[in-house]
């Protein structure tokens, strides 16, 4: 396979990309199928011409690819900006729906969802709704029962992420949604990072409402889609105008990151099972090498019901930010998240039981479809060396 140019950029070595959760480099095969959709099939799917009848064509054809690869049909999926704006419209689009409706005015998600959601829902809270934010055991899972304690008369929707972005863990999304079955209650989940290497199927699932990220599977960033059971009432838009994606979401359709999210998405379709027992065979073999090198080093989060890429490691003595700073060798993130630049601990960290001092110790790995053998003995020795040096020096 065609290898995307993340090893040499003007001669110069670059790091290995160990932050696959952060994004992902576009796949080759989607710049060659979206390319023509910047220059010569450059219509406007609104238009009733020969132009506008190739991109509208190819937003239909993106549609069904998306809707195969989360088992659903093509008029189900409406393709928005991104994953935060798929975030917005299942969660406030169908509160303020239901709440018009008379159906109530009750939301419940979990303490680890994306600050997409989570902001959404104190939004949401500020204008009048009631939020209930579930814990998550050390595991990193939600459990299920406490779904089902937290839906009561008036609740409308059920929010919880698909794999955690942080600590890469997969909920158990088919008995949530057992916990909430029948009671006229919506279930989103936000699949922005299963979806290149997990089953993610709407039916086996479960779910109403499901979010998928462009910039996470292969695709380019800015561009996504949410899943919209038919016959789920709602969501209300949350951008109105010209009436595209069947009223939900006004605004010309990004043709070009349309068509490579579809192509991604087929490429997932046929690849996620393969991808994912090659990186989680890379994974183990990095852990192993980590946990051989560095003493003490402690996995967080279900080993079992994980993401096949992800690794969240707490460090025995050396600071996660003084680790990146001693290792420019690799690039992943310090932070733990896709929005650094937070200095408080991070609210997933401590949610699994770890203190402040833990999630400053802690790191994120994410491997991909391109990262290779040598990339994990490059890093992995990389790391060791790092985490012994910079231990040295790190206070506390
Ligand atoms: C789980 C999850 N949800 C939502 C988002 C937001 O997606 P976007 O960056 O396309 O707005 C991200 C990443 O940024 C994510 O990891």
């Amino acid at each position: 396979m065609e290898q995307v140019p993340v090893g040499m950029t003007d001669g110069l070595p670059r790091p290995v990309y160990l932050d696959h959760q952060a994004t992902t480099p576009v796949d080759p095969r989607v710049v060659d199928a979206m390319l023509p959709y910047l220059t010569s099939e450059f219509g406007n799917p609104s238009s009733s011409h020969v132009y506008g009848r190739a991109a509208a064509e190819a937003v239909g054809r993106a549609r069904a690819q998306v809707a195969a690869l989360i088992g659903a049909r093509p008029e189900e999926v409406v393709f928005t900006s991104s994953g935060t704006e798929s975030n917005q419209l299942a969660l406030a689009g169908t509160a303020y729906a239901r709440r018009a409706a008379g159906s109530g005015d009750h939301v419940v998600t979990s303490v680890i969802d994306h600050p997409a959601t989570l902001a959404a829902c104190a939004q949401l809270e500020q204008d009048g709704f009631r939020v209930t934010r579930l814990p998550v055991g050390t595991d990193g899972l939600v459990d299920p029962d406490d779904v089902a304690r937290a839906a009561v008369p008036g609740t409308v929707l059920v929010s919880v992420m698909h794999a955690s972005n942080e600590i890469g863990t997969v909920q158990p999304l088919p008995d949530i949604a057992r916990a909430v079955r029948g009671r006229g209650i919506a279930l989103h989940t936000d699949a922005a990072q299963s979806l290149a290497t997990v089953v993610t199927d709407v039916t086996t699932l479960g779910v109403d409402l499901l979010s998928v990220v462009g910039h996470k599977m292969y695709a380019p960033k800015g561009v996504g889609a949410l899943y919209v059971r038919a016959g789920t009432p709602g969501p209300a838009p949350r951008l109105v105008g010209g009436g595209q994606e069947r009223g939900l979401r006004a605004g010309t359709e990004n043709v070009p990151g349309i068509v490579a999210l579809g192509a991604a998405a087929e490429l997932a379709l046929k690849e996620r099972e393969s991808d994912a027992a090659r990186i989680r065979g890379l994974r183990d073999l990095l852990l192993g090498l980590l946990i051989e090198g560095i003493p003490g080093l402690r996995l967080n989060g279900s080993r079992e019901h994980r993401l096949a890429g992800n690794l969240s490691l707490t460090l025995p003595a050396t600071g996660a930010a003084a680790l990146a700073a001693a290792v420019p060798e690799v690039a992943f993130s310090a932070g733990a998240a896709c929005h650094t630049g937070a200095s408080a601990p991070s609210p997933v960290l401590t949610a699994i039981g770890l203190s402040a001092a833990q999630a400053s110790r802690t790191v994120r790995l994410g491997l991909g479809r391109y990262t290779g053998e040598d990339d994990v003995r490059t890093a992995a020795r990389a790391l060791v060396r790092g985490a012994r040096g910079a231990a040295a020096v790190t206070p506390g």
